[in-house]
């Protein structure tokens, strides 16, 4: 499993010969300039709520690659309205799909589209997939559901917000990892704007300090699971 960062809460992962991309929110992100939405694959593109910093390059990338857009059912609802292909999901429910088993799981936020509609309630995503396990928060606050993931599936990588204000901050997220028992973390939602800017060294010594390994990617540059 490879897993690219694209700025944001935006991510790549490969896995099975299979192309996901999560949350894109790019073309108007200055940081990511360097990240062209025509060049990405996209078989599909996860959305994890329905927020301006989560969607922005969705119609533009799925109009291209005809992805299949996978959130909760009212996300889905709401692309599949307008054209693209879909499938909805919601809170507990999983799906074997070409690339892996895929569970939408809470996350404690909200979830309303730039035009107002209603973007059902925010989750994050479990992917257990190429003998690979990882868990995308979304964003979200600390919540006591997190220690229900554990309970069905040991990830190998827990991808958590950290820039507080919107989401967790690091104190947060340290305790988060704790919850869904995964001592690595691909650390994101932080630095894009003003709000949510952090110390990176602070931020990984206080993971460091609790046996944790905080990864803060270069936009554009990946891990291999
Ligand atoms: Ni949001
Ligand atoms: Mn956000």
């Amino acid at each position: 499993m490879k897993i690219t960062f694209y700025g944001h809460a935006s991510l790549g992962i490969e896995v099975n010969g299979t192309h996901i991309l999560v949350d894109p929110y790019i073309s108007a992100n200055d940081k990511a300039a360097h990240i062209d939405i025509d060049s990405l694959k996209a078989d599909f593109i996860l959305l994890t709520h329905a927020h301006g910093d989560h969607i922005l390059d969705v119609e533009a990338i799925a109009t291209r690659t005809n992805a299949v857009i996978v959130s909760n059912a009212e996300i889905a609802g709401y692309y599949g309205a307008k054209g693209f292909q879909s499938h909805p999901m919601n809170h507990g429910g999983s799906w074997n799909f070409d690339f892996g088993k895929l569970k939408y799981v809470n996350a404690i936020h909200s979830s309303s589209f730039p035009d107002g509609s209603y973007g059902g309630n925010p989750g994050g995503f479990v992917i257990e997939g190429e003998h690979k396990n990882i868990y995308i928060a979304g964003d979200t606050a600390l919540t006591m559901d997190m220690k229900l993931i554990p309970m069905r599936t040991k990830l190998d990588l827990a991808i958590l917000p950290i820039g507080d204000n919107f989401t967790m901050d690091v104190e947060d997220a340290i305790i988060a990892s704790d919850f869904v028992d995964c001592d690595k973390i691909l650390g994101y939602h932080y630095d894009t704007f003003g709000y949510i800017e952090i110390d990176h060294e602070d931020a990984i010594r206080k993971f460091f300090n609790k046996g944790k390994d905080l990864m803060l990617l270069e936009i554009g540059s990946s891990i291999e699971l």
